[in-house]
């Protein structure tokens, strides 16, 4: 754990004055105050105007006229932020967004990991590479994944590099939202609070402060403690936001969450998206939604089928199975549906392009191994691809108001 503010430093806001974990050990970079400064400087990348338009659409969701369709990488790559793969990254979004309105009968809500989504929490600070022990890959926002102890080493200017991605990324995504009312949405895990936090800016028409650098910020299962730095960030800013729950969420976490950042009770605030695992959901989740529901926040309650239901080949690659991730995203819609609150929809990772990275759907599990070594492109989790992800979609609403 590292604290965010220097030693000594006076604190510039109220997260900076809280534990932060997950956070880059790069405070001794040369370049670390320029890079900061330049931060503070920079215009933000999303308006206050499009905060409020996704606030409102998120609000139906949450009172059941709307769906939310969250999707994409693990880890945006920056080699990936060029017009020809967002563009690829965005249709995606929008046919598989088009395949759940088309079953659900309702508007979808289109949400990117997308524009931002660099930095990844790591369990373990290290991994073993071919006998080396190398610094854990962080996401392109802190390092690089190519396995080098120099390669992984924290460097700040991936900040103002990520940045300009990001302001590529975020040019396409805007351009879309013109052509078509149901455009999509940024949003990533505002895990870096040397990023995050740096831009922040105030609405000159309202005084408000908001995130400038993502439209739909989330807090991880890792960064989630309510007395926190993360969840202190969200609560100063005005976006939508959303937090992941886990296996090991109780009620009284979940309410100190809302409290942080829904005190008002305000529709479309609020976002909570339950990763607790196929095996976990149908006991872990009623308690949750019910506490939830019984103490009046209006939440938009998103599945995230994914990061429960992780697995391991015998050669050590990650990999999920997709009969387990859809059998996770159909137990929430029960248990949503018995508990007489909307559910919201799915929050899922993604790839456009044909990976094989999620075992079920036309990659067998019993050819795994072999299968998946053949496109396995991520930089981190494994990805459903466009295929496997709209079988998911209709496996999971099989009716027209489930
Ligand atoms: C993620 O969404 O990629 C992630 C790391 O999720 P979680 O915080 O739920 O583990
Ligand atoms: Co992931």
């Amino acid at each position: 754990m590292t604290a965010t503010s220097l030693p000594g430093a006076p604190p510039t806001a109220e997260w900076d004055t809280l534990p932060a974990l997950q956070q880059p050990d790069w405070r001794h970079h040369p370049a670390y105050d320029r890079v900061r400064e330049k931060l503070a400087d920079a215009p933000p990348l999303v308006l206050p105007e499009e905060l409020r338009e996704l606030r409102a659409g998120l609000a139906a969701v949450a009172r059941g006229e709307a769906r939310l369709l969250q999707v994409g990488d693990c880890a945006e790559s920056f080699y990936e932020s060029t017009a020809e793969h967002t563009a690829r990254r965005i249709a995606a979004l929008d046919t598989l967004a088009d395949r759940l309105a088309d079953r659900v009968g309702q508007d979808v809500i289109r949400v990117g990991r997308l524009g931002g989504q660099y930095a990844k929490p790591r369990t373990n600070p290290t991994e073993v590479v071919d006998g080396i022990t190398l610094p854990s890959f962080r996401g392109h926002l802190v390092n690089s994944e190519v396995a080098s102890v120099q390669a992984r080493w924290h460097n700040p200017r991936r900040l103002l590099w990520g940045y300009q991605f990001s302001g590529e990324v975020q040019r396409a995504l805007r351009a879309r939202r013109l052509e078509s009312v149901s455009g999509p949405w940024s949003s990533h895990d505002a895990l870096v609070i040397d990023y995050d936090g740096a831009l922040v800016r105030t609405d000159p028409t309202t005084g408000a402060r908001y995130l400038g650098s993502t439209h739909f910020p989330w807090v991880g299962l890792r960064t989630g403690d309510p007395a926190g730095a993360h969840v202190a960030l969200l609560a100063a800013v005005v976006n939508p936001v959303a937090a992941k729950l886990g296996p090991a969420t109780t009620p009284a976490d979940a309410l100190a969450l809302c409290a942080a950042l829904d005190p008002d009770r305000e529709p479309g605030r609020l976002t909570l998206i339950a990763r607790v695992g196929a095996d976990a959901v149908a006991a872990a989740l009623p308690p949750l939604v019910r506490a939830v529901r019984d103490a009046g926040h209006p939440v938009v309650w998103l599945s995230d089928p994914m990061h429960g239901n992780t697995l391991r080949t015998e050669t050590g690659r990650k990999t999920r199975h997709l009969d387990t991730i859809v059998a996770e995203a159909a137990t929430f819609l029960a248990v949503l549906a018995a508990c007489g609150v909307p559910a919201g929809g799915l929050h899922l990772e993604t790839s456009p392009d044909p990976v094989t990275e999620c075992v079920g759907g036309a990659i067998r599990s019993d050819r795994s191994e072999q299968e998946l070594a053949t496109r396995y492109t991520s930089l981190c989790d494994p990805r459903l691809n466009t295929d496997q992800a709209a079988e998911l979609v209709d496996r999971v609403f099989v009716t027209s108001k489930e």
